[in-house]
């Protein structure tokens, strides 16, 4: 057995936040980036790369504030290779106790004719943006995009370039997931070899996921001297996504027998956090997703369940508990107590204060009058829901009844709870949910996009739960909302009536006056 101590350390880069939010339908929320941000923080994630400030507003203050809250991880910001991106990054980094700039340009052949550059010239603009950064921060990160497709002596080059300039760590992105794991390992190993001051930098690895190699490229790259993995939580990103933290961090822990290396995270974390995830982004994990799918864990084959029984090492290679998830799947009901629901949520990552469970027991309680058995994930369903948190919304479902069928059209009666006072309304649709939300609209006019409308079903089962998630685009500002309940459309309504409630609020964040008076 070796020594973890005296192992490597490989760096965690986590990119959820900016990689992953750039996935076209990921747009999280202000609340939710701090949110995610603090739960990396959290489970040991060395440095957070919270967003790209000169995007968007958003973008700058999501980044400002991450900086002002994080406790221990570097906490970076992404800049293109221009000089109003990199001092706007600064401006929102430099709150934080550890910042970092990093900036990137493309400098493969297809890249490098965008902005119309030749190689001299972007090799000078490396090295004057490279150098401009590192006058701001003494921690400054370069990646030459499209590193797997650039020429290797220009790649060399470039590299050198801005390690002369100042940069700490040079990251190697496969931006189209185009590499394979021993052409992965070859180019680091070539860029450790050749460049001079290799030795001074951590080199870094970003791979995306086109053909399903990202965790095995971003693993041979570590065998090959990259000290860093840039991932996300799920391996969200664009397209088929990022190397997946869960993937790296568990292949790196499981198989330290082959891959000696160590990495600061709680992994006992990583299942919350990828719940979490999911319920803002709005990316579903697919049921056979490694490490964090419904099915990762589970055995139903008859072999399987046998072998489990009499020693679980025969089909598992990691426990459930290390990546925090409850050894059982005990299932509660409307006799349990509270005291069992209280251990049983402690046991999801759940630790609450007497009058939050007090809360979440009456609304347990209810759902176990509807459901004979309450499982773990319609308890992580309960605790996911932002329409439950009611008491000081403006808006309210108080009655649905909707009449659906094969008969058009369907419709729903309504009583929808404005500032107190009730408002009744009939509203038909293209099926129940459609009427439901045509009703609400109807009382609640506004002028927000749906940019997001998603069911799942909680559990197996006829009577599961159903989750629903709902987001909003206003402004270019988004909302969410999210509700499950045994009713889809009740749950619909709900997730719809929270998503504007977040947007009333909103609005008067940014303008003071009283939104409701528009309220018929
Ligand atoms: O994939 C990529 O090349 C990137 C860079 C900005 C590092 O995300
Ligand atoms: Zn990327």
């Amino acid at each position: 057995m070796t020594d973890k101590t005296k192992q490597d350390r490989v760096v965690i880069f986590d990119t959820t936040l900016r990689d992953g939010e750039q996935s076209p339908g990921a747009t999280m929320t202000h609340e939710e980036k701090l949110e995610i941000a603090e739960m990396l923080d959290e489970m040991g994630v060395d440095i957070i790369e919270a967003g790209f400030p000169i995007a968007s507003e958003g973008d700058f203050e999501a980044v400002t504030a991450i900086a002002e809250q994080a406790q221990n991880a570097v906490i970076c910001g992404l800049a293109r290779a221009q000089i109003k991106d990199i001092d706007r990054c600064w401006e929102a980094v430099k709150h934080a106790k550890r910042p970092r700039i990093h900036t990137f340009i493309g400098t493969s052949p297809l890249h490098r004719a965008i902005p119309n550059l030749n190689m001299d010239e972007m090799a000078e603009r490396i090295h004057d943006t490279v150098t401009h950064a590192r006058n701001l921060c003494d921690n400054v990160q370069w990646s030459p995009m499209d590193a797997t497709r650039t020429e290797h002596d220009y790649l060399c080059r470039v590299v050198e370039i801005a390690i002369k300039a100042g940069a700490t760590t040079i990251n190697i992105p496969d931006t189209v997931g185009y590499t394979a794991p021993r052409e992965s390992a070859d180019l680091i190993r070539m860029l450790v070899e050749k460049v001079p001051g290799a030795d001074e930098v951590t080199f870094a690895t970003h791979c995306h996921n086109d053909l399903g190699m990202a965790t095995a490229n971003a693993l041979a790259a570590v065998e090959a001297g990259a000290r860093q993995i840039e991932c996300t939580i799920n391996g969200l990103g664009e397209r088929a996504g990022n190397t997946a933290l869960e993937e790296v961090v568990m292949a790196l822990k499981v198989r330290n027998d082959i891959m000696p290396y160590r990495t600061g995270i709680d992994t006992t974390k990583i299942m919350n956090i990828s719940r979490r995830v999911a319920a803002v982004s709005g990316f579903p994990v697919q049921f056979n997703k490694a490490i964090v799918g419904k099915n990762a864990f589970a055995h139903e084959s008859g072999i399987h369940q046998d072998g489990m029984l009499k020693n679980a090492e025969t089909f598992e290679i990691m426990r459930p508990e290390d990546i925090g998830l409850a050894a059982t799947n005990l299932v509660m009901g409307k006799h349990s107590g509270r005291a069992a629901l209280r251990a049983k949520l402690k046991d999801l990552g759940y630790d609450l204060a007497d009058n939050q469970l007090n809360d979440v027991f009456v609304r347990f309680k209810a759902l176990a009058d509807r459901k004979k058995e309450v499982y773990d994930d319609d308890l992580i369903a309960l605790m996911t829901d932002s329409a439950s948190e009611a008491a000081g919304d403006q808006l309210q479902v108080k009655f649905l009844r909707v009449i659906c069928g094969t008969e058009a059209p369907q419709s729903a009666d309504l009583i929808l709870t404005i500032d107190g006072v009730d408002h009744q309304v009939t509203a038909q649709g293209d099926g129940p949910v459609d009427a439901t939300f045509n009703a609400i609209k109807k009382l609640f006019p506004h002028d927000a996009r749906l940019a997001l409308f998603q069911v799942h079903a909680v559990t197996e089962g006829t009577d599961a739960q159903a989750t629903v998630s709902v987001r909003l685009e206003e402004d270019g500002k988004i909302v969410t909302g999210q509700s499950s309940d045994t009713d889809t459309v009740v749950a619909s309504a709900k997730a719809y009536v929270s998503a504007l409630n977040n947007l009333i609020w909103r609005r008067a964040k940014t303008k003071p006056e009283d939104e409701l008076k528009s309220v018929s």
